[in-house]
């Protein structure tokens, strides 16, 4: 891809944002990534930043500053947003986030006249698979206010489509994994904490009995995917789900990232199942190869592999990062409440 555009990145500095912000950078275009760093670091973007591509550090929900930051914007990739284990603790706040903070953002884009906006939802909009492959015409069932939230800034995004032919395309990622993923905090995800926890010799921590599935991606796949929404002719209203279309239980999870790091030892210890923990997730994936011509390329295997390596290259070890581990991450926050 080859491009001068002006492209706006919500939660630029985030996992998922991060990696965007990098292939970008790489297009030629002008790229201004947006985040409050609540949950975002400067350091995932701070070796591209350039005279093309800018960081602002602002929050979503500021309409004043949101309409400044629009200014001149071809194309907007809104990925800003509160998790779903935040959502636990803080629905309130998750709520304004990702709800009402969407719709601030597309007022604003609509008044910029941007070309198109790439809403990035969630597969947890669907809830728990009622059948598998999920397709996109699938009942929405959130289990938690996070895929209530992730819902409610789809159908705004799809509102404006109809009401003012605004030009926007819904995303829908299944789960992503990779460098700059989150293993502290209440954004700590399962991938990384089993990894760290087993290198560093601790048990890997199943809420449940396991048999729960997700549909896991490589984050460079993933931001492909995005980007290619963001681009790809004739998606205009559309909602395309990206994910692998391969199921995985993290009872077969932590067996084989006990392969990828060679400590047939290492332990498993299962506690009670997390609240609004969603049981079957695993994606159709006709119409993002349609639509998108998108395909994950990087293995399972691979995938965990490059990101133990990437653990590998840190000055850090899994013991040190562990420290920020909260493993009952949705538990024991202080909760917000914004009404
Ligand atoms: N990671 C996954 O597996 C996954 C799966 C499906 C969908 N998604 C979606 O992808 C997007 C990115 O997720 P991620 O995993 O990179 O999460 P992330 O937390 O790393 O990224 C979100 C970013 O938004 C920023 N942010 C939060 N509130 C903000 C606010 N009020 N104003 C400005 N910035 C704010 C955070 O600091 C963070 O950097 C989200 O929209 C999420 O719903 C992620």
């Amino acid at each position: 891809m080859d491009t001068k555009e002006r492209i706006l990145v919500t939660g630029g500095a985030g996992f998922i944002g991060s990696e965007l912000v990098h292939q970008l950078s790489l297009s030629g275009a002008e790229v201004i990534a947006v985040d409050n760093l609540v949950n975002g670091r400067r350091e995932n973007i701070a070796s591209v930043l350039s005279d093309r591509v800018e960081f602002v550090q602002a929050d979503i929900r500021d309409a004043g500053l949101m309409e400044q930051c629009m200014q001149g914007v071809d194309r907007v990739f809104h990925l800003a947003c509160l998790g779903v284990r935040h959502s636990l603790h803080s629905p309130h706040e998750n709520h304004a986030v990702n709800a009402s903070g969407t719709l601030t953002l597309l007022s604003s884009a609509r008044a910029a006249g941007v070309k198109r906006f790439v809403y990035v939802s969630s597969s947890e909009v669907y809830g728990t698979a009622q059948r598998v492959p999920i397709a996109e015409d699938h009942p929405t069932f959130p289990m938690t206010v996070y895929g209530a939230s992730k819902l409610a800034g789809e159908c705004y995004a799809r509102a404006f489509y109809q009401s003012y032919a605004f030009p926007m395309v819904v995303v829908r990622p299944f789960n992503s994994y990779g460098p700059r993923c989150h293993h502290e905090g209440d954004s700590g995800e399962v991938i990384p904490k089993f990894l760290l926890r087993g290198l560093a010799g601790q048990p890997m921590v199943i809420f449940g009995d396991g048999r729960q599935t997700r549909d896991f991606t490589y984050v460079a796949d993933t931001a492909r995917g995005i980007l290619s929404a963001g681009f790809a002719a004739h998606v205009l209203g559309e909602t395309i789900n990206l994910g692998s279309g391969k199921e995985i239980s993290l009872n077969a999870l932590a067996r084989e990232i006990t392969r990828t790091i060679a400590r047939p030892d290492a332990a498993i210890n299962y506690q009670a199942g997390r609240p609004g923990d969603v049981l079957r997730l695993c994606a159709a994936t006709q119409k993002a190869r349609r639509l998108l011509h998108f395909k994950p390329e990087v293995s399972f295997e691979h995938g965990l592999v490059r990101l133990m390596d990437w653990y590998a290259d840190k000055a850090c070890t899994a013991e040190k990062l562990l420290e920020s581990e909260i493993v009952c991450n949705w538990k024991n926050q202080q909760v917000h409440v914004h009404v």
